[in-house]
């Protein structure tokens, strides 16, 4: 492992404090017990110095919104759709395993760096939670060869139906690195899988209103690498059909985005994307002559 891969080890800590916090208001978007204990006072001091550097509370905000986004995607995904195989890469610490109500026989695999999910799993051990499904995880770097072979050897079965989550990792990684991952995250998937994750723009890396941020994170030895402004055109290069929603949009609000939603159509502004995918079963051809999947994923 690398010492680059290692600097974005902490980064998931400041995600559970953004958690932890949300989890004390009486409007909260959901309940994360295990937050605060997972985030540490380095969580804390992380979150701290994010929104000081963005000079507002996007920082805490954006993950909140996304975890909501996320949660609704995967129940949704297990509840109506029938998915029995849930994975998350890049884990870190997050809790879904204990508190969303998952379907009976639905197995959760957890893939992260092995100290992050080894420190993880000493916070779960002392509160002794229980999580509300099978849950495995597997040690491994996502960005090594191997990983698709410990993620089966542990029992995931790429010819059934699968959902995935890649939260909060694309930002850090290279352009050949993401485009390694989803290649392998292609071949474990079986037709109609789904896929959620969260990708930055390109106006991201340009605009003078990230820099701050941006720079503090790579002070920190997490820089920002990766970023598009077609993430449909992404998504259906490596296999699926990709539904995208900004932050702010119908779904991804909750009553809380303070900033009006911003069309994609203008030019140079930083954003994110909130991507839910399908795998697809149809050439490209005979996939234009039928309706977009994605009118049955919105609500
Ligand atoms: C910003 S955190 C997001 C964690 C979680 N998805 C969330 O939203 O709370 C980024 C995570 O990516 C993990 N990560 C980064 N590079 C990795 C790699 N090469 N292999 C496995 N995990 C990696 C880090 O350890 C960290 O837990």
């Amino acid at each position: 492992m690398n010492g680059t891969v290692d600097a974005l080890a902490p980064t998931s800590r400041w995600m559970a404090a953004a958690r932890a916090r949300e989890s004390e208001r009486a409007d909260r978007l959901f309940d994360d017990p295990l937050a605060a204990a997972l985030a540490g006072p380095e969580g804390f001091a992380w979150l701290e110095q994010m929104e000081a550097a963005a000079g507002s509370d996007g920082p805490g905000l954006y993950p909140v919104i996304r975890t909501r986004f996320f949660d609704d995607f995967l129940l949704d995904s297990c509840r109506r759709l029938g998915v029995r195989q849930v994975v998350l890469a890049a884990a870190g610490l997050d809790t879904r395993a204990f508190r969303l109500g998952w379907p009976a026989r639905t197995r959760l695999y957890e893939l992260d760096l092995p100290e992050v999910l080894s420190s993880k799993e000493d916070v779960i051990g002392e509160a002794g939670a229980r999580p509300n499904c099978e849950r495995l995880t597997v040690g491994v770097d996502l960005q090594e060869a191997t990983w698709p072979e410990a993620l089966v050897a542990c029992g995931y079965r790429p010819e059934r139906q699968s959902v995935w989550l890649i939260e909060g990792l694309l930002y850090y990684l290279t352009r050949p690195a993401v485009r390694g991952l989803l290649e392998k995250v292609r071949s474990l998937t079986a037709a109609n899988s789904l896929i959620g994750l969260d990708v930055m723009n390109r106006g991201l890396f340009f605009s003078p209103v990230a820099w701050p941020l941006r720079a503090a994170l790579a002070w920190r030895g997490a820089p920002g690498r990766f970023g598009t402004n077609d993430p449909e055109t992404l998504m259906a290069r490596h296999g699926f059909d990709a539904d995208v929603t900004q932050p702010g949009e119908a779904g991804a609000n909750f009553g809380r985005w303070p900033t009006p939603r911003l069309p994609r159509e203008v030019p140079g502004l930083p954003r994110s994307f909130l991507v839910r995918g399908r795998r697809s079963i149809v050439s490209k051809r005979a996939r234009n002559l039928r309706p977009r999947f994605s009118a049955g994923l919105r609500r």
